[in-house]
């Protein structure tokens, strides 16, 4: 046991867990130094012993309850033969979508394919005793959104041109679903040992299409990560008052609320389920004063409540790591 599952698993609310999205990325200089000698995106997350190097590296810097594997939610559709690139200053751009492909893909060719995904989980098991290993996976609806316009839906995104072709979708949702389930059976089978599943772009979608998109399929997945004895924590990000919604049908072991989402509010609709994150991003690149406030604020509200403290969304490229680390003193003061 450690913090983290005795907060999601055991619902303690001293103590409190903390670890960051994305906090192992560009904000570190061990990374940024590693990724000037690895220009393609993809292939650095398909190299088993830099994964493990960089998934540690900001162990190694701070005292944090967890680790997340380093990989992207994208290794799904380029698994799936759909292909992905991470371009400089543009972010994903994927490849046109070729369904014959994808559906024809089977378990033993999408495993061998992302392989070094699970060498890279072993490898850090090898490590890692006493914290959590976090692995992941994007919802079904934010890896349907990206493969069908097939680069940040910030670029570009209309919920009706997505939603036009109903075949393609109903074909393409039900075969990312049961390689979600895949890929979150052989992360666990691998060392991981509590599943976060992202819906980074849920708050895209018209509230009445929440249940059909956003709900449904996650219970599936939330439902399969509990059949395997693993604690599953969602970020249903940007529903904003639908949290509750989610929450009650849904039923994860622990919910992640953005930087939009009122503590407070949440806190009290919630009644009793284990809550993660909130602090927005972009208060750690202002004055130690004001992250302080704000870092007090959270852990104010949920001294009485199980909470796993963590941001409303990945650590910013701007931060600086100092500041990483002046964050964690103030949490385990605190805690
Ligand atoms: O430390 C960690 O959190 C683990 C690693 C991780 C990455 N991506 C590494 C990464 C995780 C958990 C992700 C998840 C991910 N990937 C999400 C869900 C979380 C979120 O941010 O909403 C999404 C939407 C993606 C898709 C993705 N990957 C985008 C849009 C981009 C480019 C823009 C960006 O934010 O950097 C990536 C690239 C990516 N994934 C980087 C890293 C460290 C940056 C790569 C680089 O340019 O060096």
């Amino acid at each position: 046991m450690n913090r983290l599952t005795d907060c999601i698993i055991h619902k303690k609310s001293s103590g409190i867990p903390v670890w960051f999205m994305r906090q192992a990325g560009r904000y570190l200089p061990e990374f940024r130094e590693i990724r000037k000698n690895n220009l393609n995106f993809i292939k650095l997350c398909l190299s088993s012993d830099l994964v493990k190097d960089i998934t540690i590296q900001p162990l190694k810097r701070f005292d944090l309850d967890a680790v997340i594997i380093f990989s992207d939610i994208l290794m799904i559709p380029y698994g799936l033969g759909q292909e992905v690139e991470f371009k400089k200053g543009y972010g994903p751009a994927l490849g046109k979508i070729d369904l014959e492909r994808i559906i024809n893909t089977n378990s033993e060719d999408f495993i061998k394919k992302i392989n070094p995904v699970y060498e890279g989980i072993k490898k850090v098991k090898k490590e890692i005793k006493d914290k959590s290993i976090i692995g992941f996976v994007g919802a079904p609806w934010t890896l349907l959104l990206y493969m069908i316009n097939r680069q940040s839906p910030k670029k570009n995104f209309s919920f009706n041109e997505i939603n036009k072709n109903k075949s393609l979708i109903n074909k393409l949702l039900k075969k990312i679903e049961t390689t979600i389930c895949l890929h979150i059976e052989k992360q666990i089978e691998a060392g991981a040992n509590v599943i976060q599943i992202f819906d980074s772009w849920a708050g895209l979608l018209p509230e009445k299409e929440l249940k059909n998109y956003c709900y449904t399929p996650t219970l599936r997945i939330v439902d399969h990560v509990k059949s395997l004895n693993i604690p599953v924590i969602c970020f249903p990000k940007g529903i904003g008052k639908n949290y509750i919604d989610f929450n009650s049908t849904v039923k994860p072991d622990c919910i992640s609320i953005d930087y939009e989402v009122d503590p407070k509010w949440i806190k009290e609709k919630l009644k009793g389920t284990p809550i993660q994150g909130g602090l927005d991003p972009k208060i750690l690149l202002t004055d130690k004063e004001n992250i302080k406030k704000n870092t007090e604020h959270y852990i104010k509200i949920f001294s009485d409540y199980p909470y796993v403290f963590n941001l409303g969304h990945g650590v910013l490229p701007e931060t600086k790591p100092e500041t990483i680390e002046y964050l964690i003193q103030i949490i385990r003061n605190k805690g």
